[in-house]
């Protein structure tokens, strides 16, 4: 890689903030979301989900532009993370592994102590970000995306007390 590349990279990631997501968010998060996957929810259910007060919903901003979001919900001490996206001309500069180094970070210390997702079969890059966190594959659901027919896999991290997460 060029080293002004290197650079550019090492700079948008260090110029990166995360921030809780808010509804005037909405339509801007519908356009990443349209980028990022093949089924893409509607403005409102994403302005829905913003505004639920069972979700967590954080944004990630470079040079004050949101480029990426993770949705999860908590119901006592367990999440299920619903969506993590990045788009594409600002993936693999490490703003998917902040994201969701944040999340983990917050529901930890929010006292959730088990979190599961599912992804599709396909999608390594998303798997290899989960694993890299500490998840692991506890389950298949078959053509859980039906549209395509494709499996998800279950993937799911456990939070010991007192610890930080990944370590269990
Ligand atoms: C998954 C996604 C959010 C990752 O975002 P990102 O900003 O590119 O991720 P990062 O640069 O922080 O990479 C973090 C880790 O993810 C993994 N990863 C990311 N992109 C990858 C790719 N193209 N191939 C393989 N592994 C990849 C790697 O383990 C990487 O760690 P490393 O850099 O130490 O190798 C992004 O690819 C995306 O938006 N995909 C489409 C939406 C999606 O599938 N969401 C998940 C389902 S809810």
């Amino acid at each position: 890689m060029r080293a002004e590349a290197t650079f550019e990279r090492a700079a948008r990631r260090a110029a990166a903030r995360v921030r809780p997501l808010t509804f005037a968010d909405g339509k801007r998060v519908a356009e990443i979301e349209r980028k990022a996957f093949l089924d893409p929810w509607p403005r409102y259910a994403l302005e829905t989900e913003i505004e639920n007060p069972q979700a967590r919903a954080l944004g990630i901003e470079t040079n004050g532009k949101l480029v990426g979001y993770v949705i999860c919900w908590v119901v006592l001490d367990q999440a299920h993370i619903g969506k993590i996206a990045v788009l594409p001309e600002f993936r693999r500069q490490g703003l998917g592994d902040r994201l969701l180094r944040h999340l983990l970070e917050a529901l930890n210390q929010q006292g959730v102590r088990e979190i599961h997702l599912e992804v599709r079969r396909s999608s390594q890059a998303a798997q290899n970000l989960y694993k890299k966190h500490g998840f692991v594959v506890t389950g298949v659901r078959k053509n859980y995306y039906s549209k395509q027919r494709e499996d998800a896999l279950v993937m799911s991290l456990l939070l010991k007390e007192g610890i930080r997460y990944g370590l269990v």
